[in-house]
């Protein structure tokens, strides 16, 4: 077991954190004068006025930079920070209380690694993640750990919120689409939950190291919760990144492959990496909404006509996940498979 979070303090980076330096985050420029949109849900309750507004907003935002951040959305910041605060204590154990949980065996309904190793180099990432399979909860939680003591009840709690909140944007998304409002309640959305929670502790020189590599999410959307100790995901906005800065009680919203290919690359799936920091640890955790795995996925027939024909094949969201797996997550990789054009 090798665990970024349990490294003994270093001065220098060792050797198999470092990227090469064409991988490195300095190769690309930044572009600090632009900030993701904030969508303001004014409580969650957005049955009244200002729904057509929101709506409108949402769908901006999603056209150009398929990432944005949503505040007022109804869950509390004391819910967020439980669960980033549970997870943060969790990878604070001592390496034999978290030895029991690491695996890379997807099967678990909960696991611990690190460092993910990508292509051939084998370079690890400045990163540890959980990997949890949050619901349905009766059927996952007794497979979640019993320490830190709250982690069970925090982590149903959280996941039930989620839910219901990505449930609402998708909703929103729709109408914008000028689909059905229920157009992803389905088949679409109703995979299991799974959330992934990076940690990455503070590292010796972040220009050396990566947390995650550029990638695209896999699934339908993911609602991503960071805590507000350091800046380290960037998006990919016209050809360059940018910063999402952490706002208190936020969620940051962005699509993944599937809602691009339903609506036929209206809403993009976006690159996005994180970098690593100096001084404090960070704590960030990604919740993806996902489609069950025998689910067809196409694009909606309501947004394909003469003018804008399918521009992905029909697949089995089971085969995509393969494709996925077999592309190490790089974008244009993952598409090569469904792509027509
Ligand atoms: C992810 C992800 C970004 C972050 O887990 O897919 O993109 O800020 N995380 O940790
Ligand atoms: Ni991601």
């Amino acid at each position: 077991m090798e665990l970024v979070s349990n490294l003994p303090v270093y001065r220098t980076v060792p050797e198999k954190y470092i990227f090469p330096p064409d991988k490195r985050p300095a190769n690309d420029t930044v572009n600090h004068s632009i900030n993701l949109p904030v969508i303001d849900l004014k409580g969650g309750c957005i049955d009244s006025d200002g729904r057509d507004e929101i709506i409108r907003d949402i769908m901006k935002a999603g056209k150009e930079f398929g990432f944005f951040q949503v505040i007022n959305h109804g869950i509390s910041t004391k819910t967020i920070d439980n669960m980033l605060e549970v997870c943060e204590n969790f990878f604070k154990m001592p390496a034999q209380e978290k030895e029991p949980y690491y695996s890379n065996d997807m099967s678990k309904a909960f696991f611990l690694n690190s460092s993910t190793q990508y292509d051939k180099s084998q370079t690890r990432y400045w990163r540890d993640y959980l990997r949890i399979t949050s619901y349905p909860i009766e059927e996952f939680i007794d497979q979640w750990p019993e320490k830190p003591e709250e982690f069970r009840e925090v982590l149903s709690k959280y996941t039930l919120r989620v839910r219901e909140f990505a449930s609402k944007i998708l909703k929103l998304i729709a109408e914008g689409l000028g689909l059905d409002k229920d157009y992803f309640s389905g088949d679409l959305s109703k995979g299991n939950i799974k959330m992934e929670v990076n940690y990455y502790p503070p590292c010796p020189d972040p220009s050396l190291t990566m947390g995650l590599l550029p990638h695209c999410d896999r699934q339908l959307i993911t609602v991503l919760a960071q805590g507000t100790a350091a800046t380290g995901l960037q998006a990919k906005y016209k050809q360059k990144w940018i910063n999402v800065k952490p706002i208190p009680g936020a969620f940051v919203v962005n699509f993944g492959h599937q809602l691009e290919i339903v609506t036929n690359g209206i809403l993009k799936s976006v690159e996005h990496r994180a970098l690593t920091n100096s001084t404090v640890a960070r704590t960030s955790i990604a919740t993806m909404t996902m489609p069950t795995m025998d689910c067809l996925i196409a694009p909606a027939k309501e947004l394909v006509n003469e003018k804008n024909p399918p521009m992905y094949k029909e697949f089995i969201f089971r085969d995509f996940i393969k494709a996925y797996d077999a592309a190490l997550a790089n974008r244009e990789g993952v598409l090569e498979f469904f792509k027509l054009y």
